[in-house]
C-alpha cells in the first residue's frame, strides 16, 4: 500500500436510540443475534441457513475453511428460484406481488409471484432451447426492465451462472467480461429510457460483437422502447418471439450448495476487471437473513424499494435475491430520480406507500441540492426504515435524510459492503442499535471485522484497515479463472484476514467509521472505478503520451474523476482536445468512467523512483496546500500543475 493515508475526521458525538416506537414492532431488539453468532458462528448461519430457505437435501457440514477458500452448508442442495419463487407460490401467496414495476415515462405493471414464476419457467425453456447447461455463463445487458430479474432467476433455475453487465457499459466493457466468462449468450433489449429519450442497447452489443466476441452464439432482444434496431438473422432473436413459443413447464433443478450462481465484474487497482464470484447457499442465505433483519422487513405489508440499478451489487442483493427469497413486495423503476420531475422519488413513495428506501449518499446529497421542497409535497409517512449504501455518508446528508426523509424518527441503517463480501456486513440493525450520524456502527451478527495497522497488527482504537478475520456464507469464493489473483488481491496483504481495501477507524464507543479506499479505486457516485483503468483509456488516445488519473472530491458524486495528461509530440494542449479525450475514455469504458475534467500538463511529479506521486495529484485536484514535495524529481512541475488545475476550474 503506497499511501495509506488514513484521515480521521472530527468526533461526531450525536446519537441517536431506535425510536420506541419502531421498537415495539422491531424483527429483533436486542444482543440476542450477536450473542448467538458470537458464542458459535457457525452454528448460527447453519440456523439460518435452514430457517430462511427451503433446501431439497440438507447440508451436513456447515463450513469447510480452506484459507482462502471456503464451502458453505457442504452436501446441500437447493435452487434459488424455487426460494425465491415456488415456495411462495406453494404456500399460497402466488397472488401477492413481487414487483411494482414503474417505467420512466410512467408505463406500470404489476406482476405476482404466480406472474413471475410463470415467465421465469418459459424463459428458462428458452435458454435451454439454445443448448444451455448447468455451469454454462450468460450476460445481460439490460435496462431496469423485469425482463432483467426474470432472465436472472431463469439461469438460476438451471444452474446457468449470469453475468449482469450495467447498462451504461462500453462495447469494450462488454467484450472483455463476455470474453473472460466465455459467455454463451447475451440478453439484451433494444433500449433502456433514461431521462426521456431511449438510450440504445442493441447497437452497443452489436459493436462488441464487431470487436468479437466468439463466444457469444445467440443474443436475445426485449423490444423495450420500439426502435427497431438491426438484427442479425440466426444469432438475433427477440424475447417476445421467443417466448410466444416456450413452454411454462419447467421444475427448479436442484443445485449444489456451492455450484456458481453469478459472476459480476467490479474494478480493482489493476486494468482487467475482476470477475467475482458467488454461489448459491451461503449468498442466499446472508442476503435473505440481512434483508429481513437490517431493513426489519415484515413481507406480508411491506413495500420494499431498493433505488439502485441491477447493474451492480446492489441490486442483485437488495432488488432481486433478498427481497424474494423473503417474498416481499418490491417496486422496481426504470428511470432517473429527476425524470419528469425532482420530485420522482418521493412522487413513487407515496403513490406504493413504500416501506423501506435503500439508496445511496450521492443520490441524497442530490436531493439535498435540489431542496426540501420536493420530498414536502408528497406524503412520506409510510416509510419506516432508511438505508444508504456505496460510500461513507457524511453527517450533513445523513442529518438531511434523517430529518427530511425519515421525519427524525425513523432508523437510518448505513450498511458497508462491497461487490465481494455479497451481502451487507457492517450496519446498524434497526430496532437494536443506537446510530451515529455517518458511522455504519458494527459487523453484523456472524461476521468479524478488524482494523489492522500497516504491520497487520489489531487496532483496537483509532484509524486503521478494514479486514474480515473470519469467513462468511456471503462472500466470494473467488476471481474466475484466477486463483492467483484471489489469494494476491484479497488474502496476501495481511495473513489470515480478508483485506477490504477500505480505511476505517473504531471510536472510543467500539463504532466504525469507514473513511474510503485506500487503494488506487475511485468511489463515484458509489461505483468503483479504477484509476489504472482510466489512465489505460487515456493513454488509448492518439494524442496521449501520459496519464495519471485520481479522484478528486466532489459535493455530489463523492469524488471525481481528474485525468491529468501529458501529450505526445506536436499535439497543442486546446480544450476541445482535452474534451475529445474525455469523450474517448467515455467510448472505451462508458460513460461512468468518462472523467470529469482533463489537465493537460507538461510533466507529471514523480518520486525519484519513477513513482507518480497521486497525493499530491490529488491535493491539486481538491485544491489544497501541497505539503511536503522534496521527494519530488522536478518541484517546478507541482505549481505548473496547480496552475492549469486552477485554470481548467474556470471553464
Ligand atoms: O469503499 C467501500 C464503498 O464501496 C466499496 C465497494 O464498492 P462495490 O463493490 O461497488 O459495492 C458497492 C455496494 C455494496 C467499498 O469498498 N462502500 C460501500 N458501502 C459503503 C462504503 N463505504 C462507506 N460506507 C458504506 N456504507
Amino acid at each position: 500500500m503506497s499511501e495509506p493515508a488514513i484521515e480521521v475526521y472530527e468526533v461526531e458525538d450525536r446519537t441517536f436510540p431506535p425510536p420506541p416506537a419502531f421498537t415495539a414492532q422491531a424483527n429483533t431488539t436486542d444482543s440476542s443475534l450477536y450473542d448467538e453468532a458470537n458464542a458459535d458462528y457457525e452454528a448460527f448461519w447453519a440456523r439460518q441457513a435452514r430457517e430462511l430457505l427451503t433446501w431439497n437435501t440438507d447440508f451436513s457440514t456447515t463450513l469447510e475453511w480452506e484459507l482462502p477458500f471456503a464451502k458453505w452448508f457442504v452436501g446441500g442442495e437447493l435452487n434459488v428460484s424455487y426460494n425465491c419463487l415456488d415456495r411462495h407460490v406453494e404456500a399460497g401467496r402466488g397472488d401477492k406481488v413481487a414487483f411494482h414495476w414503474e417505467g420512466e415515462p410512467g408505463d406500470k405493471i404489476t406482476l405476482t409471484y404466480d406472474q413471475l414464476l410463470t415467465e421465469v419457467k418459459k424463459f428458462s425453456n428458452v435458454l435451454k432451447s439454445f443448448g444451455l447447461e448447468k455451469g454454462d455463463r450468460v450476460a445481460i445487458y439490460m435496462p431496469m426492465i423485469l425482463e432483467l430479474p426474470i432472465a436472472m432467476l431463469a439461469c438460476t433455475r438451471i444452474g446457468v451462472a449470469h453475468s449482469v453487465i450495467f447498462g451504461g457499459f462500453s462495447a469494450d466493457a462488454i467484450v472483455d467480461r463476455c470474453i473472460d466468462a466465455e459467455a454463451r449468450l447475451i440478453i439484451t433489449a433494444d433500449a433502456g429510457y433514461r431521462r426521456g429519450a431511449a438510450a440504445p442497447l442493441k447497437p452497443t452489443v452489436d459493436q462488441a460483437m464487431e470487436i468479437g466476441a466468439p463466444s457469444v452464439e445467440n443474443i436475445v432482444v426485449v423490444d423495450r422502447c420500439g426502435t427497431d434496431p438491426a438484427m442479425v438473422d440466426g444469432r438475433d432473436h427477440w424475447w417476445h418471439d421467443l417466448m410466444a413459443e416456450a413452454s411454462d413447464n419447467s421444475p427448479a433443478e436442484p443445485m449444489d450448495s456451492e455450484q456458481l450462481l453469478y459472476l459480476l465484474y467490479t474494478s480493482g487497482t489493476t486494468a482487467k476487471p475482476k470477475g467475482i464470484m458467488h454461489t448459491t447457499g451461503g449468498y442466499l442465505t446472508q442476503v435473505a437473513f440481512t434483508h429481513k433483519y437490517v431493513f426489519d422487513l415484515k413481507p406480508e405489508t411491506d413495500i420494499y424499494w431498493c433505488a439502485a440499478d441491477i447493474g451492480w451489487v446492489t441490486g442483485h442483493s437488495y432488488i432481486v435475491y433478498g427481497p424474494l427469497a423473503n417474498g416481499c413486495t418490491s417496486v422496481m423503476y426504470e428511470g432517473t430520480p429527476d425524470t419528469p420531475g425532482k420530485d420522482r422519488l418521493w412522487d413513487i413513495i407515496e403513490r406504493y406507500g413504500v416501506t423501506q428506501l435503500y439508496t445511496a449518499p450521492t443520490a441524497i446529497r442530490m436531493f439535498m441540492k435540489w431542496g426540501a421542497e420536493e420530498p414536502q409535497k408528497h406524503d412520506l409517512s409510510t416509510l419506516r426504515v432508511l438505508g444508504t449504501v456505496g460510500e461513507p455518508i457524511n453527517p450533513e446528508a445523513w442529518m438531511w435524510y434523517h430529518e427530511h426523509i425519515g421525519g427524525e424518527e425513523r432508523p437510518i441503517v448505513d450498511t458497508w459492503w462491497q461487490t465481494e463480501t455479497g451481502g451487507n456486513m457492517i450496519t446498524p440493525l434497526p430496532g437494536v442499535t443506537t446510530t451515529k450520524p455517518g458511522s455504519a456502527c458494527h459487523p453484523i451478527p456472524g461476521v468479524f471485522a478488524e482494523l489492522v495497522d500497516d504491520n497487520g497488527e489489531v487496532v483496537t482504537n483509532g484509524g486503521g484497515y478494514l479486514t474480515i478475520s473470519k469467513p462468511w456464507p456471503s462472500m466470494l469464493r473467488g476471481i474466475w479463472g484466477d486463483e492467483e489473483r484471489y489469494r494476491e488481491t484479497y488474502w496476501s496483504t495481511y495473513e489470515g484476514r480478508y483485506f477490504a481495501g477500505d480505511g476505517a477507524k473504531l471510536d472510543d464507543d467500539g463504532y466504525l467509521w469507514l473513511l474510503g479506499r485506500v487503494d488506487d479505486v475511485m468511489n463515484v457516485s458509489g461505483h468503483r472505478i479504477s484509476t489504472t483503468e482510466v489512465e489505460s483509456a487515456l493513454v488509448d488516445h492518439p494524442a496521449v503520451a501520459e496519464a495519471a488519473v485520481v479522484g478528486g472530491t466532489d459535493e455530489i458524486t463523492g469524488q471525481a474523476i481528474i485525468g491529468y495528461v501529458i501529450l505526445r509530440g506536436t499535439h497543442e494542449a486546446s480544450q476541445e482536445l482535452g474534451d475529445e479525450i474525455r469523450e474517448h475514455v467515455g467510448v472505451k469504458l462508458g460513460k461512468i468512467a468518462r472523467p470529469k475534467t482533463v489537465i493537460i500538463v507538461p510533466d507529471l511529479p514523480k518520486t525519484r523512483s519513477g513513482k507518480i506521486m497521486r497525493r499530491l495529484l490529488r491535493d491539486v485536484a481538491d485544491g489544497r496546500s501541497l505539503g511536503d514535495t522534496t521527494t519530488l524529481a522536478d518541484p517546478g512541475v507541482v505549481s505548473e500543475i496547480a496552475a492549469k488545475a486552477a485554470e481548467s476550474d474556470e471553464d
